[in-house]
């Protein structure tokens, strides 16, 4: 089965944003999955190059329109290559062979009988480079798309007979209930449908950066209409109208466009093939807007975000990652740093980052790095049917593009692993001897991890193969087939250490940003600094004032005695961050280091670091002293690693 995956091609007249990036990133994101799992993929993007509107551009920049669309066209293509955006392919619709392709498929169309020339008179939206019938406008004059100026605009044409496709397309619909995804959207395009088509103007004489009509129509006034050039894009790529090389991948899998350009590509692209005698792409996944603060992004508004500084400031994965589980794919997006700031620290930091980092520190502990998962079985038979359970799920979701429910699914993983950790506390089976079941739960994570990092692949590419390379595996069609298909077991390896893979980020790293944005991205939790401390008679304070401590739940994983000193102990203590912190405590009068491995501990958590006999402690334990002597505040029962105390 082959797996063909497509973008929109992007107009050339303006670089990239946000909303970009995320097409291409699902786009890659299906293409790479697919790949590992060993399908031929064939993954296509591009520049859309004609038009009024890049004609428009380039005057406006003093350039020839050639020298602009190739200008802008490298922008897009530099920034998928920095992006490591695994395209095999990046069309252009200035390339020769596309003009070709298109040209050959006017010819086809027409020979069907599906174009004739008539007079269009019409309402033109230079900025969609869409006609309107007068019904359409809003207050008779403006675009319902994009709410610009229209002009009236009267002049020759061929038109391509769209109303003849009017009944199949509705039951082509019919018949296929997942052509359009998500199928939310299906209505909206069937109405439309119904609603009656016009047939469709497919040449323009108002301009002439376009591709021109086949020889044999001799008519070079025209240039053809730049959606239905841009639409072929499809299968010209493939070879259509010349060598035909790659015609075997078509039908595509999925095409990939934003919510404004469905029409398109579910009305008027499967009319277009089915004149052709082609079949049709198997979905069109059509996905909502991102926004900022609620609107559009535009450059006059000063409000686009810049795929590549986010990337930057952010990381490349932790982007696609955000994007992709953030928003239920076809729905609109806001795009906040502080809802960025809290996946990063909780899902990936928390959840991912700790729980590698965790079997690394203590296998180095209990068997030099060596995890061998032959006791796996034995002691965690729960576990890996769970597992087992959440991994046979997450295909349902990918068929269906639901991203952020594909990567919820695929975090009830690390869910598992964190309560494994819990519940069988290998520091206290080391304690009591019993190593087996200590290594097993250790290597219970090692798969837990690499099975996960073989389904998160497609999402965070360089991410999971940093993982894999730490626990011994490659990212790849063998290793997907050995631990995915046929469920087995990682064999016996040595756990190489990496560093941090997601540091945590406290305040929005994109400082530059309007006024207004950084005031929405101020922590949502974070209430206003209490300036005066209010205190009445009966010495009392407000809940912010208490809410300004951060307190969390901590469990103890390493102590040992401060040599000189009669007082101190040195704990390092987990509470779900990427690493964790050194605590230096006065309780060694109390406690011996040893008792305290592996218990849980209350730590307050946004204290300035203090020098205590020059070493850095990083928090304070909760603990009660009276006559007797001080006793440690802990929780009645074990909570999650880094559950917040309130
Ligand atoms: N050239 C046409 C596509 C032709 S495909 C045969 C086009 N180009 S575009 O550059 O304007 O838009 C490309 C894609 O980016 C579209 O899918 C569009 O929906 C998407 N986005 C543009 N702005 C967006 C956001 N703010 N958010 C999400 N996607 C958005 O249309």
């Amino acid at each position: 089965m082959s797996n063909y995956v497509t973008t929109p091609i992007y107009y050339v007249n303006g670089e990239a944003h946000i909303g970009h990036a995320y097409t291409t990133f699902i786009a890659d994101t299906i293409a790479r999955h697919s790949r590992l799992i060993g399908e031929e993929t064939y993954f296509l993007t591009g520049t859309d190059e004609h038009g009024q509107k890049i004609e428009e551009s380039a005057l406006k920049n003093k350039k020839s329109t050639q020298e602009f669309a190739d200008e802008i066209s490298a922008t897009f293509k530099n920034l998928w290559d920095e992006f490591d955006i695994s395209y095999d392919q990046f069309i252009r619709t200035t390339d020769e062979e596309h003009k070709k392709g298109v040209q050959k498929a006017f010819e086809v169309m027409s020979a069907k009988g599906d174009i004739y020339k008539g007079d269009y008179e019409g309402h033109y939206c230079v900025s969609c480079e869409t006609f309107f019938p007068e019904t359409q406008l809003i207050d008779g004059e403006f675009c319902p798309d994009c709410g610009r100026t229209t002009s009236t605009v009267k002049e020759e044409s061929y038109f391509f007979r769209l109303c003849d496709y009017e009944q199949k397309l509705l039951d082509y619909y019919e018949a296929h209930p997942d052509f359009i995804l998500p199928k939310s959207r299906r209505n909206e395009v069937i109405n439309f449908v119904k609603g009656g088509l016009h047939d469709l103007s497919v040449t323009r004489t108002s301009f002439t950066w376009g591709v021109k009509l086949p020889k044999s129509f001799n008519d070079d006034k025209h240039v053809m209409y730049v959606w239905l050039d841009a639409l072929l894009n499809y299968i010209t790529a493939l070879g259509y109208g010349n060598d035909e090389k790659n015609m075997h991948l078509w039908p595509a899998n999925i095409h990939f466009v934003g919510k404004d350009i469905l029409r398109f590509h579910a009305i008027y692209w499967p009319a277009f093939l089915m004149s052709l005698d082609l079949p049709l792409p198997k979905h069109i996944g059509a996905h909502g807007w991102w926004t900022r603060d609620g609107e559009k992004m535009s450059k006059s508004k000063g409000n686009v975000i810049h795929p590549k500084e986010v990337a930057d400031a952010y990381g490349l994965d932790n982007l696609r990652y955000f994007m992709m589980r953030e928003v239920p794919f076809g729905q609109d997006g806001d795009f906040s740093q502080r809802a960025f700031i809290d996946r990063i620290n909780s899902d990936l930091s928390n959840d991912l980052g700790n729980l590698l980092n965790r079997i690394i520190g203590m296998s180095g502990k209990y068997s030099d790095f060596h995890i061998d998962s032959k006791d796996v079985e034995k002691y965690h038979t729960k576990e890996l049917s769970e597992m087992k359970t959440v991994l046979d799920s997450l295909d349902e979701y990918l068929d269906e593009i639901r991203m952020h429910r594909y990567l919820e699914e695929l975090w009830k993983l690390f869910s598992i692993g964190n309560k494994a950790i819990e519940e069988h506390a290998p520091w206290v089976k080391m304690k009591e001897g019993k190593t087996d079941q200590a290594l097993a739960t250790v290597a219970l994570i090692a798969n837990i991890l690499a099975k996960a990092s073989l389904r998160l692949h497609g999402v965070m590419p360089q991410t999971t193969t940093t993982i894999a390379g730490a626990l011994g595996i490659e990212m790849s069609t063998k290793h997907y087939t050995k631990l995915i298909k046929d469920d087995a077991l990682l064999a016996p390896f040595v756990i190489q250490k990496v560093p941090p893979l997601f540091p945590r980020v406290e305040e929005p790293l994109i400082k530059e940003a309007p006024k207004a944005m950084l005031e929405a991205e101020k922590p949502k939790e974070k209430k206003e600094p209490v300036k005066e401390i209010v205190k009445n008679e009966d010495n009392l304070i407000g809940i912010d004032q208490f809410f300004e401590t951060t307190l969390k739940i901590g469990l103890v994983v390493e102590a040992e005695e401060v040599a000189k000193s009669k007082k101190l102990l040195k704990l390092q203590v987990d509470i779900g961050e990427e690493k964790p912190r050194q605590v230096v405590a006065g309780i060694k009068e109390f406690y011996s280091a040893e008792s305290l491995i592996g218990t849980q501990v209350c730590v307050v958590a946004n204290l300035k670091p203090a020098k205590l006999m020059g070493m850095i402690s990083e928090g304070m334990l909760l603990a009660a002293k009276d006559e007797e002597g001080l006793c440690l505040i802990r929780p009645e029962k074990p909570k999650k690693i880094g559950t917040k105390i309130s």
